[in-house]
């Protein structure tokens, strides 16, 4: 276990809704992060249980290219994780940037992005906050990689959860039948995948209503119809638009069961 102590030349970077971020370097150069859950927190025994939870989901993750692993952590008074830096940027302001390469680099981001949810869900683990802020790009020439972090909201994936106290995440991102009694499910991750993508693909969410209470209206009353994203994104396969739709059904029955699927059709298509 590497202690905090050997990050050298430890710099805050920013504060998340709670985790501070700061960065620094190994002995052998590395470049790393460490997470630390922070200072207001540290006392909310709530709070901290969910980060060290977090921490420990991490920790427990085979590695994967599209899962940002944990290199080290403590779960004493000042709980943290120490984890390799990524360099580029959020999957948010890619997309801010990079509007006209989507049809380049979408389909691979699409696919990466499922890989990790799939090996997150396999590994018995929902995560639960899927967003374009917590997917982190990073390049290598022409190649661009995707990276899933922010395990702060796991809970076990073996079961179906229905608990109104569960009601935690971000609004945008979150499956109808979440916000409306706390039930959870793999189709609730699924529902946030589809979300990412949409956004991705299309630079907008995909609920209708210009102010955020007309879109939390239409979301709740369990028949909202996003706009199909098909004729948004006209260059996008067919299967593919249809299979986004199908994981933003209000039924999460109608939405695809598991992510693996994603990616089996994904990349019949590419
Ligand atoms: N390993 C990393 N390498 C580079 N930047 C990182 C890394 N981890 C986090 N960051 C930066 O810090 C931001 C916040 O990280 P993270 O989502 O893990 O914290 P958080 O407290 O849970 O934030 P929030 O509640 O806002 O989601 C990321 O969007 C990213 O900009
Ligand atoms: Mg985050």
């Amino acid at each position: 276990m590497i202690k905090r102590t050997a990050v050298l030349h430890e710099k805050y970077m920013l504060s998340g809704g709670l985790a501070d971020i700061s960065s620094g370097r190994l002995v052998d150069g590395t470049p790393v992060v460490v997470r630390s859950l922070q200072r207001q927190h540290r006392w909310k025994s709530r709070v901290r249980k969910r980060f060290v939870s977090g921490i420990k989901a991490r920790a427990s993750l085979p590695s994967h290219p599209n899962v940002i692993p944990s290199l080290s952590y403590a779960v004493g008074l000042n709980p943290y994780e120490i984890l390799p830096e990524i360099e580029g940027c959020t999957l948010l302001d890619w997309r801010n940037r990079n509007g006209d390469l989507l049809s380049k680099y979408a389909p691979t981001m699409l696919i990466q992005i499922a890989e990790a949810l799939d090996h997150v869900h396999r590994n018995g683990y929902l995560h639960l906050d899927m967003k374009p802020e917590n997917i982190l790009v990073s390049s290598v020439g022409d190649h661009l990689r995707c990276h899933l972090t922010d395990f702060d909201l796991v809970l076990d994936s073996s079961k179906i959860w229905h608990d109104k106290k569960l009601r935690f995440g971000t609004f945008s991102y979150m499956a109808p039948e979440h916000l409306q009694d706390g039930t959870i499910s793999l189709r609730s991750d699924v529902f946030s995948y589809g979300v990412v993508a949409y956004l991705l693909c299309c630079g907008q969410l995909p609920f209708p209503g210009n102010t955020p209470s007309a879109s939390r209206e239409s979301k709740l009353s369990g028949n909202f119809k996003p706009e199909p994203i098909g004729a948004l994104c006209k260059w996008l396969p067919p299967a593919v638009a249809e299979f986004i739709m199908r994981c933003l059904s209000c039924d999460p029955e109608l939405r695809p069961g598991f992510i693996g699927i994603a990616i089996r059709d994904l990349k019949k298509v590419y």
